[in-house]
């Protein structure tokens, strides 16, 4: 008797139910064909329940024994957080951010791989050009502390939020890193960051550089930011796996997303290798969108797809990832933007895909 998997579900804000509920019709589907068992534990969090329980006046945000309880399981997935009608960045901060930081979800992988060219923005790229994972530091950087704003509203304000890397961060990520490229056919690897502005960077610079000696098969490489961005839409293909800091790794990950497709097929795993890991869209909450059935769940059913692995399922993984893909390269699919299928349709379409699937 195989062992259930306890996944624990947080749908979150906006479309975040909507592309969820998807995914979990996928989940379910997978498990009958690959005979598997789970338990979901379903998480109320997010702005809703913020404004339900007191909004400004107390609302909860993600209590900490309800955060203890999430990371007994083998793993989360999660829709999107964010809301207007919150204050900016606190939902945001007080459930991914603890969930990443406070729960040690180090990495932060984030795969860019074109299925079809014609979902490509870029002239003349096809699908072997645009396969590169992202692997993005997920506890560190600007994101993590505070604010601190002295004087504030006064002219002499100043504002700061640290850059801040540890060596222990910084060395499991790379390692991580390193480990990654060398599963991979070509055994590359990019370190990306700004270390001739930003010289704190240069730990990034120094600990790449010790690492890749135990690596000497893989083939490093290095990129500033800034010039990341304009490779990644000039030649695409350059890039086989990249590591980089926390909020580099926002930026470019975003400008990945458009060059697989766009935001509805983009996923991500916040991972710590072994543990308690949660896997989401990359994309956020579109509010306007809200109860609509128009959002594209893709990306939702990626994120499934590599939870899968992560439970080991990698049967499973693989052919959800092969349905998706056998999906988005047929005629049947008009396009990737919002509202061309609906929620439920995508979800309708990869699960025949899946039952069309030999085994
Ligand atoms: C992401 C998102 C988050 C981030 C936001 C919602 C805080 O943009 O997962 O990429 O910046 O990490
Ligand atoms: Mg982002």
């Amino acid at each position: 008797m195989s062992k259930t998997h306890k996944i624990a579900v947080l749908s979150g804000d906006g479309i975040g139910p909507e592309v969820v509920h998807e995914g979990l019709r996928i989940l379910e589907a997978a498990a009958d064909r690959w005979g598997f068992s789970y338990e979901l534990t379903e998480y109320p969090y997010g702005t809703e329940h913020w404004l339900a329980t007191g909004g400004e006046d107390g609302g909860e945000i993600f209590p900490d024994e309800a955060f203890a309880e999430a990371q007994q399981h083998d793993a989360l997935l999660l829709g999107a957080i964010g809301d207007p009608r919150a204050p900016v960045g606190l939902i945001e901060r007080g459930v991914i951010g603890k969930l990443r930081w406070e729960g040690g979800l180090y990495i932060n992988l984030r795969p860019i791989k074109l299925f079809d060219e014609r979902w490509c923005p870029l002239k003349d790229k096809s699908p072997e050009q645009v396969d590169m994972v992202i692997v993005r530091e997920n506890t560190e950087d600007a994101y993590v502390f505070p604010a601190e704003f002295e004087d504030e509203g006064g002219p002499n304000e100043v504002a700061s939020q640290p850059m801040r890397y540890t060596r222990a961060g910084t060395e499991r990520v790379i390692r991580y890193a390193f480990e990654l490229a060398m599963t991979r056919p070509r055994k590359e690897l990019t370190l990306i960051d700004k270390a001739n502005a930003v010289r704190a960077q240069d730990i990034y610079t120094r600990v790449f550089e010790e690492v890749a000696k135990e690596y000497p098969e893989v083939k490093t490489d290095h990129a500033y930011i800034d010039a990341a961005c304009m490779w990644m839409i000039k030649n695409p293909e350059w890039f086989d796996v990249a590591v980089t800091t926390n909020l580099f790794g926002d930026i470019i990950t975003d400008l990945g997303a458009m060059v697989q497709g766009g935001m509805g097929v983009a996923a991500s795993g916040n991972i710590n290798p072994g543990q308690f890991s949660l896997f989401e869209p990359i994309h956020g909450s579109m509010p306007k969108a809200t109860g609509k059935n128009t959002a594209n769940p893709i990306a939702t059913i990626n994120a499934v797809a590599m939870m899968l692995e992560h439970l080991g399922e990698t049967e499973a993984a693989a052919a959800v990832e092969g349905a998706v893909a056998d999906l988005l390269r047929s005629d049947r699919v008009k396009g990737l933007k919002a509202g061309l299928h609906s929620t439920s349709e995508w979800g309708d379409m990869v699960l025949e895909q899946l039952s069309a699937l030999s085994v």
